[in-house]
Formats: C-alpha cells, structure tokens, sequence
C-alpha cells in the first residue's frame, strides 16, 4: 500500500485517533487458554479499523512458541520496586510488532517461567501483582502514554488501582482505564497479608469500598472494579446478570453500587481467521451455496480421522469447550444415553476437570463409533469440528458471552444453547412459523430441557431437512465480526476523554 492511499485511507477513518494499551493475561497465537486468548487477539486488529492506535501488553511465558520468541525485539528493562519490604524486580521489554498491532511481552523469568499462564493462586497472585504494575511502568518507561488503559479480568484488575495509588503525577497516571470483565467467577482473591506484601498499596486502600472481602481477604478484581473509570463485559445480558446474586459470585452488591459505569459490549470472532472458505484446516472449504454438500465431506474426513461411523447421513453434535461446571457438562452427561439412537454421533473436545474428562471418556468406551471424547486442546481438531459438525452444544450454567456458538454459526453449525449472558444475545431461537432463527435454545438449567433442545433439532433435521439447510445459511450470514462491537469500543473511549 502506497503512502498516499494509507493517509486517505486514514482520513476516511473516524477521528480523532485514539490510543489504547491492552493489558491481560493471554492472547492468540502466543497464548491462549478459553476467549481471553481470543479477544485479545481479534478486538485490537478490529479497533485498528476504528482508527485506534493499539499496544497489547502481556507476560512474556515460557510456553509461547520458539517461532515467535525468535521474532521479540529487546526493547529495554529496568528495576521495579515491588513489594512492602521494598524488594524491587527486574522487567524486561521484548517487542514484537505484526499486522499493525504491537506487542509488548513483559520479561521475568521469577515469575513467567512456567509452562502455563495459570498455576495455582499461590503462584498467580504475586505474578499477577506484578504485572499490572509493570505493565505501567514499561508505559511510562516507553513513554508511550495511552489515553485509554484498557485492562483485562482480574490479572490486569490492579492496573487502574496501582495507577491512581502510585503513578499519579507520571505521565501514565493521567490516562482513563477500562476494566472488562470476562468471567467473575475468577477474581484473584487471597489473605490481606499477601496482596499487601506483593503490592504494597497503601492501607487505606485495604477497605471495604476497594480491596477488603470477609475480614481476612483481599479481591483484586473487587478494587479494579472501584478504581476503573468504565467497566464493561462480554455481552449486555451478562451485564444485567451479574448484577443478581445468582450470577454476582459474591460482587453483585458491589457492582449494582456501580452500575453506572458498567456496560455490556457483546464479542465478536475474527471472521479471516475463522473462514470455512479459506480455512486451510478443513478437509474441504465452503460458502453458503455450497455448504450443505461441503459440510458433508468434512462430515465424513472427521468421522475417519476420529474412528466414528463412516456415514454422513448421521447427525454430529459437537462440543468444544473448556471442561469446568461454567459449561454445563452436567447436563450433558446426563443426556448422552438418550442422544445416542444408532442415527447421531457425538464430538468432544476439551480438557479440564477430571469428573467431566473421565465421564466423556467412559461414554467413548460405552457407545464406540457414536462417541469420540478428545480429552485435549487442539486448534487444529476444533477448526475440523466446526466445520463438520451439524449441530454445537453450548448449555452453559452462566455464559458471560462464548465464542463457539459464534465459531459455531460462521461454519454453519447449529448452535442448540441456554438462555444465558451472551448465549442468549446471540443466538435467536428458531421460530419455526415464521422460519426465522439460528439455533434451539431452552431456559432453565435442567437436563430434560436440554434433552428437549437437542430432540427439536433433530426432529428438524430428520424431518425438515430443507428448513434446516436454510436455517445453516442464516447462519454462516449472520455478522458475528467485531465490526459493531469495535464501533461501540471506541465510542466508549471517546466518551473517557482524558
Ligand atoms: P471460555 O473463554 O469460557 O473458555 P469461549 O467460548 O469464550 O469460552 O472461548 C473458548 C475458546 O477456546 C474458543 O476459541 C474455543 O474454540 C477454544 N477452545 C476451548 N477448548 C478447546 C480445546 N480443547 N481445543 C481447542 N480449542 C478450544
Ligand atoms: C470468558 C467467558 C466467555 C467469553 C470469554 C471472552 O472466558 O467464559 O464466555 O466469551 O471470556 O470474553
């Protein structure tokens, strides 16, 4: 692209430009756990068409690939004083920049020499501590001083309380921050003593209204959510949810107090990297005219790279998903006999709790060819299930927004969800008077619920085959980019002029 076409190209952009430091925990392809990994890969590239200038900030881990570790440039490091004894740490800056979006790895062997992002609390909260407050300082030592600090759960939630209790009076101090919340039911939450050595925050911020919960713990997430300018979250029904103590893990009070500031912007999936058209993961690509024939080829390559049943008339219900109570595996195991009636054939794929992996391992065992649980995480393997998969299961306990339904639809997919958080902003249930909708959907967490979901679908796809394949291309035209959502990102931004 030519200088001149980058500047119209630029001035045809919304102004004015906006800068903003993306603070979290993992992102895609370096890292990545669940939809954090996601979204902190796929929102910066879709905010950069909204003429934001973004910096992604995040720990450099062992476990990011050679192949990117390769391409870090040195970009200088420093001593950061830390804790209440006054032990200060070294932080390193490596740099890598692609695609328009610069990456900012923090660089501490003491605390990111594990092979995974999370281990245990006891672990996570001194690492975490100190990577919200080096996340500051590495801006203030780059001098790249953002308008917007946009932080992520609750690894980054100290961000905005370090920054109005120790930087006020640098030039990062004057920023606005964002807090997004992901999933509340993750909130950093460990004894006072701890979070008061590893920080060394200032007594009067070990209250009540910031950090204090039950006498003797503190709650990161809990402060962050005090001291951010903006909260946001994952989808507007999340949003409202979380306000209820059903859904408040304990901080629904806390965040009614300030539900001023809270919103709710629903996620989007980035629709190059997911593309059935271009995927070179599938065993063969589709668009919408082809899709009914394509969706079977990829139907059949899966059922024998999985050592299913090689037949494409049989119905395939996928699940990928991280395997904890969130997701509603309950529910699943319990209807898995009754799924299975020689005509359907399940796909998991996941890793998490052991209950749940041993559960879907012995179903394997009982119903082989019908069943395969692939207790593993595999992006190559998910991208084959999207694609071949006829309908996806999503009956999660509590969904602040999920990313498979979305996945699930842009492949054409039919999502069978409950009526929860981003679920159920996003997926519309099928109206079968009007022949409108995207996917079966059910309401109240019990399993005979889903039962009757998955039986409507079916009941659809054996007798309704034609309502079906219209309702799969609804589906793969639905907009589920980032291209709103952005839109109401640097909206929000605008509206936290600094
Ligand atoms: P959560 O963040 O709660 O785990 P989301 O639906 O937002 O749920 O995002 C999950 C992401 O992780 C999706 O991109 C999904 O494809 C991916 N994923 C989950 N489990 C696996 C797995 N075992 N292998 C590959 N990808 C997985
Ligand atoms: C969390 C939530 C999920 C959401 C993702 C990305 O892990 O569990 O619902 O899609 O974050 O925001």
């Amino acid at each position: 692209m030519s200088t001149e076409t980058t500047g119209a190209a630029q001035a045809a952009m919304p102004q004015p430009r906006r800068s903003v430091a993306f603070i979290g925990s993992e992102c895609y392809p370096f890292v990545k756990t669940g939809g954090l990994g996601d979204v902190m890969y796929a929102l910066p590239k879709a905010l950069i068409a909204q003429n934001c200038d973004v910096k992604v900030i995040l720990p450099r881990y062992k476990c990011i690939p050679q192949k990117y570790q390769e391409k870090m440039v040195y970009r200088g490091s420093f001593m950061m004083d830390l804790c209440a004894d006054g032990k200060s740490y070294y932080v390193g800056i490596m740099e890598y920049v692609w695609d328009g979006v610069v990456y900012d790895f923090i660089d501490n062997d003491e605390f990111f020499s594990w092979g995974n992002p999370y281990t245990n609390l006891v672990d996570d909260i001194p690492k975490f501590c100190y990577f919200s407050k080096a996340a500051l300082a590495v801006l203030n030592y780059l001098d790249w001083v953002p308008d917007i600090i946009h932080c992520h759960d609750w690894q980054a939630a100290l961000v905005p309380v370090f920054q109005q209790a120790m930087f006020q009076g640098t030039p990062v101090g004057g920023a606005k921050s964002i807090l997004t919340i992901h999933n509340l039911r993750f909130q950093g939450i460990y004894n006072n003593e701890t979070i008061k050595y590893w920080t060394n925050l200032p007594d009067a911020l070990f209250d009540y209204a910031v950090l204090q919960q039950k006498w003797v713990d503190s709650n990161m997430l809990k402060a962050g959510l005090s001291y951010a300018s903006m909260i946001t979250t994952v989808s507007s029904t999340y949003a409202e949810e979380i306000q209820t103590p059903f859904y408040g893990e304990g901080l629904d009070a806390h965040l009614r107090f300030h539900s001023r500031k809270l919103r709710g912007i629903v996620n989007g999936i980035d629709t190059t990297l997911w593309d059935p058209q271009t995927d070179k993961l599938l065993a063969a690509n589709y668009g919408t005219k082809n899709a009914v024939k394509q969706k079977r080829a990829n139907k059949l390559a899966l059922q024998k790279a999985l050592g299913l049943d090689e037949d494409p008339d049989k119905m395939v219900i996928g699940l990928i998903s991280r395997l904890t109570d969130q997701k509603g595996l309950d529910l699943v195991n319990a209807i898995i006999p009754s799924l299975i009636d020689g005509n359907t054939q399940v796909v998991v794929l996941g890793t998490g709790d052991a209950i749940y992996e041993d559960s879907f391992r012995g179903y394997e065992n009982t119903y082989k060819g019908s069943v395969c649980s692939n207790i593993m995480y595999d992006e190559t393997r998910a991208h084959m299930i999207y694609a071949a998969s006829d309908a996806f299961l999503v009956p999660s306990l509590f969904e602040p927004c999920g990313l498979t339904q979305l996945i699930a639809m842009r492949y054409g997919t039919v999502p069978i969800v409950r009526e929860t958080g981003g679920l159920k902003d996003t997926v519309e249930p099928y109206n079968e008077y009007e022949n409108t909708g995207n996917g079966f959907t059910f309401d109240r967490y019990e399993w005979w619920l889903l039962l009757d979901a998955v039986n409507r679908a079916k009941t659809l796809y054996f007798t309704g085959r034609e309502r079906w394949d219209e309702m799969v291309v609804r589906d793969m035209e639905k907009d589920v980019s980032w291209d709103k959502s952005a839109v109401q990102y640097r909206q929000l931004y605008m509206e936290l002029k600094p």
